[in-house]
């Protein structure tokens, strides 16, 4: 695996690559990575012949008073970890060769970026949309891969890429799991063993959400209660954001007639976990978005 620490590097090892006529898969993270990222990798090897990973802690993303200084960093772990799931290029730029000097570009997504996370913690979608406008432009991949488990990420920057024109399929890959159903993330290590214990009521929750749909609950409230109550049993979860939302728009369902996301935030102690399922639709995973 080549590392690639500027642009001028990144740059060169491309063009290496568009010579050899491969195609190339960009999987952007911010590090600290675990077996959900590797599953994106994965997910990449399968369409490209060379993949690219990107591990930037994007200070764009954070809000005032978010965990920008404490956001968990491994730079030697996440780079052997790359290498051994089969990463050709490692893109790891300071925030200078990100940002440099004069940098004066920020993308907002209307609509789709507004509601749910988008309006709790303003400019985070924003931040991302601008780093992975960025990635897009520098790396120019055939396939950029994201993961379920940020739906509304997913569907901002599917909107970003479709209304900018970059030339890319954007993969989906399904959100990876502890066995008791904790969804994997960076923000898990935060957690107490106590905390840990307790944190996987939220899927628990959210498949109470998806059950009650199944059972014929088309009423959007009636389903958001479902979650509710059963969160309620496990008082450690302070639950701090529920939604029932088309899955493509992220617009509020009153009825869930389409493609729904029920998406969910919890405060266990410190950490905010974010968690979401998809009903009323084909799952298809990985999913493959139409440019
Ligand atoms: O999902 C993430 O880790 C980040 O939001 C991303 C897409 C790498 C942009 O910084």
């Amino acid at each position: 695996m080549r590392t690639a620490a500027t642009v001028g590097d990144l740059r060169r090892a491309l063009a290496a690559y568009r010579e050899q006529g491969q195609r190339v898969a960009l999987v952007p993270t911010m590090g600290a990575l675990h077996a959900g990222h590797l599953s994106l990798v994965e997910v990449a090897r399968r369409r490209a012949g060379k993949v690219v990973a990107s591990v930037f802690v994007n200070p764009k993303q954070f809000g005032p008073g978010e965990d920008l200084s404490r956001y968990p960093r491994d730079p030697e772990g996440d780079a052997a970890k790359l290498r051994e799931a089969g990463v050709d290029l490692l893109f790891a730029p300071s925030v200078e060769e990100m940002y440099p000097a004069g940098f004066s570009t920020t993308v907002h997504v209307a609509g789709v970026s507004e509601g749910m996370e988008g309006a709790r913690r303003p400019g985070h979608f924003d931040g991302v949309a601008t780093v992975v406008a960025r990635l897009l432009g520098l790396v120019r991949p055939d396939v950029a891969v994201f993961g379920q488990k940020d739906a509304q990420q997913v569907a901002v920057v599917t909107r970003m890429a479709r209304d900018l024109g970059f030339d890319v399929e954007i993969l989906v890959a399904p959100t990876i799991r502890e066995a008791d159903g904790l969804a994997l993330s960076s923000r898990n290590a935060y957690l107490s063993p106590e905390e840990r214990r307790k944190a996987p009521a939220l899927f628990r929750a959210l498949l109470v959400g998806q059950l009650t749909y199944e059972l014929g609950e088309r009423k959007a409230a009636r389903v958001l209660e479902a979650v509710r109550r059963a969160l309620s049993t496990e008082p450690a979860l302070v639950l701090d954001a529920l939604d029932l939302v088309d899955a493509t728009t992220m617009q509020p369902l009153a009825q869930v007639d389409r493609p729904a996301l029920l998406a969910a935030a919890v405060v266990v102690g410190k950490t905010r976990l974010i968690d979401n399922i998809c009903f009323g639709g084909p799952a298809a995973a990985p999913q493959e978005t139409p440019r």
